[in-house]
């Protein structure tokens, strides 16, 4: 069987995650493609909420195999510490479930001083990382001066590696941003540490997914971010440094084209985004409150890694389309449209004005977009609990117009609705 790809077709937060358990059923391999513990990934099985950082949604399926690509950067410390809140959970994740591939490259203490310091340089231009050094995780890697996964095999030389790359983190930190060096002692031991107990997880993904696709294994390849946070076709600078696009796949897993036949975004019923940049849909006052949620429920919209409030908005099919024609989407899964219900109208953004003209394209320069006022299409919203949906014909007529309403302005299909967290919340169309 061919791979699937699953993308964020946003700003990342779309619902990736719980889209990911879904197709995971039906996959051998769950294997995530780019970027590292500034993902958060929420499944929710029965009472129990999920939270996933680097380690594939497919974890919570059995029989998966998941594998951590060779495009990811890796904190050896929080993979530790999802290992054990798995564990916590009933999750026991062994060598013979999760593989690491030895190409990932490792987030080091200097990366996540430098995170932290050049994003309090940067004031109010800050881009509102993560803070988990990911930026400076994939600097090295493009620089060739990082460390990669396979180093954890000798846990006293990584230590060897880690000690020097702390040191001249902390040169630059002290050169650039007049910060004194931190003793990295205990640190570095808690490195050597953490790479004796991953040791065993490191192995050869590459190798693995290729022959897996040539028995004709079902491979999933599980997006993380989003879209516009891709370094490339991204809003950029506000961006996050990897590629969570349909190319970041193939780079970040090592396969060729021709095993793709489906690729699936994700996207939420309106639009989200956390951290700085351009959002030209974004709701301020009661209504933006209104989609964010009351912060109560888990599945409020707050950040799943960082807890920060999410700003939201109408629906922005203007990004949409162009999510859909960058990653050649052939679906689309909708989540949270239980979220607009009782509302007396919607929105969707079919256009925006820039200068007094008409733009269905995305602007490339930030400041033309900062200029675009969204041009709404008004439709009618539905009263009632939808949660219960579990088939089209289930949901209200005008919350059916409004998907097929996206459906006909993105130009891809809707083949799932999210109508509420829980794994079994969803309409198939
Ligand atoms: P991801 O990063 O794309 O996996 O998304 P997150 O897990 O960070 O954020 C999505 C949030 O929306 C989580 O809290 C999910 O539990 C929640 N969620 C997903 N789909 C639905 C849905 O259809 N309805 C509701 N109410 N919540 C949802
Ligand atoms: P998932 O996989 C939402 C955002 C940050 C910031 C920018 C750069 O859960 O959808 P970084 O720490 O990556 O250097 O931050 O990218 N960002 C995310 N926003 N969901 C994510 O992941 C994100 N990962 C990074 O908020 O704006
Ligand atoms: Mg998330």
């Amino acid at each position: 069987m061919p791979a699937t790809v699953l993308v964020g077709a946003q700003w990342g937060d779309e619902g990736k995650g719980r889209v990911a358990d879904w197709l995971a059923a039906q996959a051998d391999i769950v294997a995530r493609f780019a970027g590292g513990d500034n993902a958060g990934h929420t499944v929710r099985v029965g009472e129990e909420t999920f939270k996933l950082h680097v380690i594939p949604s497919g974890i919570l399926h059995e029989k998966v195999l998941c594998i951590i690509g060779a495009g990811t950067v890796i904190n050896p410390l929080t993979l530790l510490h999802e290992l054990e809140s798995l564990r916590k959970s009933g999750v026991e994740v062994t060598p013979d479930r999760l593989l690491i591939d030895a190409r990932a490259h490792i987030i080091t203490p200097a990366h996540l001083a430098l995170d932290a310091a050049s994003e309090a340089a940067l004031g109010s231009d800050a881009i509102g990382t993560t803070k988990r050094g990911i930026g400076p995780a994939y600097s090295s890697k493009m620089a060739r001066t990082g460390i990669r996964a396979h180093s954890m095999g000798d846990p006293e030389q990584f230590g060897d590696a880690i000690q020097k790359a702390v040191e001249e983190g902390n040169r630059t930190l002290e050169a650039l941003y007049g910060q004194k060096a931190s003793d990295s002692t205990p640190t570095v031991a808690q490195y050597v540490d953490a790479a004796r107990r991953l040791k065993p997880f490191i192995g050869d993904g590459v190798a693995k997914l290729q022959d897996a696709l040539e028995a004709r294994k079902s491979v999933l390849c599980e997006g993380a971010q989003g879209t516009f946070l891709d370094i490339d076709h991204g809003m950029y600078p506000f961006v996050t440094s990897s590629s969570p696009t349909v190319g970041g796949a193939l780079t970040g897993l090592g396969f060729g084209p021709h095993h793709i036949r489906r690729v699936v975004g994700a996207a939420k019923a309106f639009s989200t985004r956390v951290g700085s940049g351009p959002f030209p849909t974004e709701l301020f006052g009661a209504l933006g409150d209104r989609l964010r949620g009351t912060g109560e429920n888990p599945w409020d919209e707050y950040g799943t890694t960082t807890g920060r409030p999410r700003r939201c908005g109408w629906l922005d099919a203007v990004s949409l389309r162009y999510a859909a024609r960058l990653n050649g989407m052939t679906e689309l899964f909708l989540n949270k449209l239980d979220v607009l219900s009782d509302l007396d109208m919607v929105k969707i953004a079919v256009a925006y004005a820039i200068d007094g003209k008409r733009v269905t394209t995305m602007p490339y320069d930030l400041a033309v977009l900062a200029k675009a006022e969204p041009v709404y299409l008004e439709l009618s919203g539905w009263k009632g609990d939808i949660t219960g949906a579990r088939k089209l014909n289930d949901l209200p007529t005008q919350a059916r117009a409004y998907v097929e309403e996206v459906s006909r302005i993105v130009g891809v299909t809707v083949t799932g609705i999210g109508v509420g967290p829980a794994r079994d919340q969803m309409v198939l169309t």
